[in-house]
C-alpha cells in the first residue's frame, strides 16, 4: 500500500498543544493511541496526532491545511460528552475527508440501547425485554416486567453507571435504581430481562464482506455460582478488584459447533443492520443454546492486548495487517460512498 499521511484523531480532557503530546507518549492511558500511531509509522504512513477536547476550529483547520488522506478516527467524545461522538465524524464527512471505521448513522443508533433492540427485534434478532425510564417522564409500569431485572443508562459506555445494585429483583429495587442513574448521572435509564448467561465479545471487520473473529468470553472464576455475573464498572478499570473475582476475558472455546454458527450469523446480520462499517465488536450474553443480543459497539478499543485485537490475532491477522485493513476498509467505503452521484436534475 503507498504511503498515505494519516491524521491520528484521538481525545484530550483539556486542550493541549500538539508540541506538549511529547510529554504523554509513554503513559499508560495513550497506550492505545501509541500502538495505532506505533504501527501505522511501521506501515510505512506520515502520521500526524491531533488530540482533541473542544476546539472544533482547530480540526477544521488542520485538516483543511495539512489535507491528510485518512483520519484515524479514536476519538469517542467531544467536550467529555460521549454524546457529541457521531457528530465529529458527521463533521469529517462534510469536510470531505476519509476517516476509519463507522460514521455517524451507526454511532447514533448503537448508542441507543433502546432503539438497537427495538430495530432487532424487529428482525427476529433474541435480545432481553426492555422499558426504557426517561429523566423527563413519569416510569412505566413494572407490574408485567418479569424480575431479575438490569438497570443500566440508556446510552452510556464502558458499564459507566454499572455496579452491583444494577441487578434488581423486584419492581422496588428497579425504580430505586432508575432514581440512582436519573439523579446521579443525569441521563436516561433502560430497564432489561437480566440474561443469565455467559458473556461474549465478537470482533467483526468489514464493510459489505464480513470477516469474524474468534469469540472471546468473559469469565467470572471467583464468583460464587449462586451469584449473578456481569460486567461492572469496578470489574473493568479495577485491577485488585479483577484479581480477587477472578474476572478476566479469554477464548471462548466450548460452545457447540451450531450454536457458534448461529451466534456467528447473528453478528453478521447486526453488524449490517446496524450500519456497522470498518469494524466492531458484538456483545452478547448465551445461555443454552440461546444467543442474546447486549450491545453493539462501532469503533472498539483497538489497543494491541484488547480483545478485539487478540480476536483478530487469533485468527491469524496480527497488529499491523489488522491496522493496515481498518485503513483500506476506510478508504473503499469513502470511494464507494463518493461515486459519481446520480444527476437528479437530467432525470
Ligand atoms: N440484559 C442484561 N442481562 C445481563 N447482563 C447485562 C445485561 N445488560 C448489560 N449487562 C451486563 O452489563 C455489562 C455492560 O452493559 P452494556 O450494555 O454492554 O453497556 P456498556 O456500553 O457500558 O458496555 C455487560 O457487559 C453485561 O455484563
Ligand atoms: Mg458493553
Amino acid at each position: 500500500m503507498k504511503s498515505l499521511k494519516v491524521l491520528l484523531l484521538f481525545d484530550l480532557s483539556m486542550n493541549l498543544p500538539a508540541s506538549e503530546y511529547a510529554n504523554y507518549w509513554n503513559t499508560p492511558d495513550w497506550k492505545p493511541e501509541r500502538d495505532v500511531k506505533n504501527t501505522l509509522t511501521k506501515l510505512g504512513h506520515d502520521v500526524i496526532p491531533f488530540g482533541i477536547f473542544d476546539d472544533i476550529e482547530a480540526f477544521v483547520k488542520t485538516v483543511k491545511e495539512q489535507k491528510p488522506d485518512l483520519v484515524f478516527n479514536m476519538s469517542e467524545a467531544f467536550s467529555n460528552k460521549r454524546d457529541f461522538e457521531p457528530n465529529l465524524t458527521a463533521l469529517m464527512q462534510m469536510l470531505g475527508v476519509p476517516f476509519t471505521g463507522s460514521g455517524p448513522r451507526s454511532l447514533q443508533l448503537c448508542k441507543d440501547k433502546g432503539l438497537t433492540k427495538i430495530i432487532l427485534d424487529y428482525h427476529d434478532i433474541q435480545t432481553p425485554k426492555f422499558l426504557v425510564a426517561k429523566k423527563s417522564q413519569p416510569v412505566p409500569s413494572l407490574k408485567k416486567f418479569q424480575f431479575p431485572a438490569f438497570v443500566k443508562p440508556l446510552e452510556l459506555e464502558s458499564s459507566e453507571g454499572i455496579s452491583q445494585g444494577s441487578h434488581v429483583a423486584n419492581e422496588k429495587e428497579a425504580l430505586a435504581r432508575v432514581k440512582f442513574i436519573h439523579d446521579r448521572f443525569g441521563v436516561d435509564a433502560i430497564i432489561e430481562e437480566f440474561i443469565d448467561g455467559r458473556e461474549v465479545y465478537v470482533g467483526i471487520l468489514g464493510n459489505e464482506k464480513l470477516s469474524v473473529f474468534p469469540p472471546r468470553e468473559l469469565f467470572f472464576k471467583e464468583i460464587p455460582e449462586s451469584e449473578p455475573k456481569f460486567a461492572t464498572y469496578k470489574s473493568k478499570w479495577d485491577q485488585e478488584y479483577r484479581k480477587k473475582w477472578g474476572i478476566d476475558s479469554g477464548w471462548m472455546t466450548d460452545m457447540p459447533e451450531a450454536t457458534h454458527k448461529k451466534m456467528n450469523e447473528m453478528c453478521k446480520k447486526i453488524y449490517r443492520l446496524l450500519h456497522i462499517q470498518g469494524f466492531g465488536r458484538i456483545d452478547l450474553r448465551v445461555r443454552g443454546d440461546d444467543v442474546y443480543f447486549i450491545e453493539a459497539n462501532p469503533n472498539p478499543s483497538i489497543a494491541k492486548k484488547e480483545d478485539y485485537a487478540l480476536s483478530a490475532s487469533k485468527s491469524g491477522m496480527d497488529y499491523e495487517e489488522l491496522i493496515g485493513k481498518i485503513v483500506s476498509l476506510s478508504l473503499s467505503a469513502f470511494e464507494s460512498e463518493n461515486a459519481t452521484p446520480i444527476d437528479r436534475k437530467a432525470s
